[in-house]
């Protein structure tokens, strides 16, 4: 890991250096920034990270000075209650042009930092989108950790699926899916789960309820795991009992989706480009006004980063970057479908992360 972190800090300095930023503070507040970790390898809920040309450090409390140690190859500098309201302007005072996450500092915490340094003539930048860049494109050391997230995921799902019967309810079931993945080593499922049955998987973000399943309904999982830090985030209908016409033509339209965007997954085509193949399929067979979310995501140690696979991306997708392929079709009040791979991008082609069968399973 003390390589692959000297590999980021020096794509994020040789970017600094670009962009006129002579340091970078990078902040986690009751985990409310997943930069931190990328930038130290340090999971903790609270840390400072600090990225200069001449200064490599993290500061956090001593919840984590023994974390710290066994996770990150940056320096510690202890952060106490003596200390508190001066270590920043210790650590930033000699810096000019100052980098903070606007995304994710509260208002209070930046008035504060100003605060502390404003006996000096600091600049402060947001650099949110500098680092947002330089997470897009996945060294393979990640992509492993990703599929060792998929493979955790998809051997709890095999075990859920002889699992799932009529009677059982949509809370029990994830619950139980949920358990299965940490039981296999996940640190944790990388989101909460959707678990929608029936007319539930019409809503493309359901939270599983204490609805039973029954006999003829389709059932939305999406869910995934975290490993180290990197998730998965993978989506199967399944059909509980035989399905109906409309619901076997739906699940093949998606299907169908999927596979040719999937396919077209490259560095050549733009998040809107490919969105666009998905959708026109849909559109095509009937059912474009029930598909109504963008086709993917950017995955890593977030669960939704960059790049967007939507409309509203006209850029190429980078080489290294891992994304979601993710159609859908809901018909409200009776039931849904969506099917989700993630896929990796390496240039020219993609290789395919979720080694998942896609035919439709029937319970
Ligand atoms: N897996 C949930 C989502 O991508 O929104
Ligand atoms: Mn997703």
């Amino acid at each position: 890991m003390k390589k692959e972190i000297s590999r980021r800090i020096e794509n994020l300095l040789k970017k600094m250096k670009e962009e006129n930023i002579d340091v970078i503070l990078s902040t986690t507040f009751e985990s409310s920034s997943n930069n931190p970790r990328y930038l130290s390898n340090f999971s903790g809920s609270f840390a400072y990270v600090i990225i200069a040309e001449d200064k490599q450090v993290i500061c956090s409390d001593s919840r984590y000075w023994q974390q710290i140690g066994d996770q990150s190859p940056l320096e510690l500098v202890k952060y106490t209650s003596e200390n508190a309201s001066t270590i920043l302007h210790d650590l930033l005072g000699k810096y000019k042009r100052i980098g903070y996450e606007c995304e994710t500092t509260t208002v209070s915490a930046f008035n504060d930092l100003k605060k502390k340094m404003e006996a000096e003539e600091h600049v402060f930048i947001e650099c949110d989108k500098l680092i947002r860049d330089i997470r897009i494109s996945k060294s393979r050391e990640e992509v492993n950790l990703i599929l060792k997230a998929e493979e955790i995921a998809l051997e709890a799902l095999t075990e859920l699926l002889n699992e799932i019967k009529p009677g059982k309810t949509e809370k029990e079931l994830a619950a139980l899916l949920e358990y299965l993945m940490v039981k296999k080593g996940a640190d944790k499922p990388s989101f909460s789960t959707i678990f929608g049955s029936g007319p539930n998987g019409a809503s493309p973000h359901m939270f599983p309820t204490m609805k039973k399943i029954q006999n003829g309904e389709f059932i939305v999982i999406d869910f995934g795991a975290a490993y180290q830090g990197y998730c998965s985030d993978i989506t199967r209908t399944i059909a509980v009992g035989e399905p109906t016409d409309e619901m076997r033509k739906v699940y093949e339209t998606v299907k169908k989706a999927q596979a040719e965007a999937e396919k077209a997954v490259s560095c050549h085509l733009t998040g809107q480009e490919i969105d666009k193949i998905a959708r026109d399929i849909i559109t095509e067979a009937g059912y474009g006004d029930f598909f109504g979310h963008g086709l993917g995501h950017g995955l890593g140690i977030d669960v939704h980063e960059a790049p967007s696979v939507s409309f509203k991306n006209t850029e190429k997708l980078q080489s290294g970057a891992v994304v979601t392929i993710e159609p859908g079709i809901y018909i409200p009040n009776q039931f849904g479908v969506r099917i989700e791979d993630d896929v990796y991008v390496t240039g020219e082609s993609h290789e395919v992360l979720t080694n998942y069968k896609k035919e439709l399973i029937i319970l």
